[in-house]
């Protein structure tokens, strides 16, 4: 299967992009392996015409977005971030009229017909500087409501959530009693977590950063023990790049099914039929767009 989606990808002049939390072996056959943002970047830098983009529904409509010239495929159509279904554009809409003066910054975690109301969009490895970034002092912010608890403890902006409980089902899964049973078994342990996690959690952390800004401080800091608070994807990562450390996941049902649709044998498939094809209604696009490059100019 490997061989066959290596063929695939010299033939079609192809690429694959993979998140932080796809399946290990999905993870190996990537060019690229990273978080939101590495991953939009490299959409856009990539000269190949095919991107085949390993990651749920958002971030390959937001490659689709900055590349209407190639193609970009999900090797699995189903891969849906139930997170970002949270904020339908019409609601979005009603905060809007309700609070004029406040520009909009949404997660890159959202639908495209949402971008396209967007003032800005961020990620979780940049939502601290988009925010302190706006002109406005008090910003509307969504989907996740968690990620906008660490905005608002991380800025002086009066930070507005919407929805009112915007959260991940996977991230949700983390509790606080998971990390103090952790460092009990684990005392000397850094707990390094991600800002979809709830307030409880983000609070006893002693890092809080994106799946990549993770594995970053995992490999520069002194301790070779980690607590992992994110989806347990990331553990492939860590101990590929650090093969010295120990890692260890706060909560083993931190899943996201989504991100686990794609398979070896849906990325051939994808590949040989070029499809499915992600695509975005040319006015949304152009609209999300000017927000996704609002954030690339913060
Ligand atoms: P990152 O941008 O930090 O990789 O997060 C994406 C995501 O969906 C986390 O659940
Ligand atoms: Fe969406 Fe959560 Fe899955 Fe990330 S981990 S893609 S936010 S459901």
């Amino acid at each position: 299967m490997i061989e066959a989606i290596e063929h695939l990808k010299r033939e079609k002049n192809a690429v694959i992009l993979a998140h932080n939390y796809q399946r290990a072996e999905v993870q190996d056959i990537a060019e690229f392996v990273g978080d939101s943002l590495e991953l939009a970047r490299r959409a856009m830098e990539t000269n190949a015409e095919i991107v085949v983009f390993c990651g749920v529904d958002f971030m390959a409509e937001t490659a689709a977005i900055l590349n209407p010239d190639k193609k970009v495929l999900i090797p699995d159509s189903g891969a849906i971030c139930p997170m970002a279904q949270q904020l339908p554009a019409d609601e979005l809409m009603v905060m809007k009229r309700k609070y004029p003066d406040a520009e909009v910054v949404l997660y890159v975690n959202t639908m495209a017909e949402s971008k396209a109301l967007a003032d800005c969009i961020c990620t979780s490895a940049n939502a601290r500087e988009v925010v302190n970034a706006m002109s406005t002092p008090a910003v509307i912010f969504g989907p996740d409501r968690n990620l906008a608890y660490y905005v608002q403890k991380a800025t002086d902006k009066t930070v507005i959530p919407v929805p009112q409980h915007g959260l991940c089902p996977s991230h949700h899964q983390i509790v606080l009693s998971d990390v103090l049973k952790a460092k009990e078994v684990h005392p000397d342990a850094r707990v390094v977590v991600h800002p979809e996690c709830i307030p409880e959690v983000q609070d006893i952390a002693d890092y809080i950063a994106s799946t990549s800004g993770m594995v970053r401080i995992c490999r520069e800091e002194s301790s070779d023990e980690f607590l992992i608070g994110t989806e347990i994807g990331l553990l492939h990562r860590l101990r590929k790049e650090a093969p010295d450390k120990k890692f260890f996941p706060i909560s083993n049902t931190a899943v996201c099914p989504q991100m686990k649709m794609h398979t070896l044998e849906n990325i051939a498939l994808a590949l040989e039929k070029e499809e499915p094809v992600v695509s975005v209604p040319p006015e949304i696009a152009a609209r999300a767009r000017r927000a996704i490059e609002r954030m690339f100019t913060i």
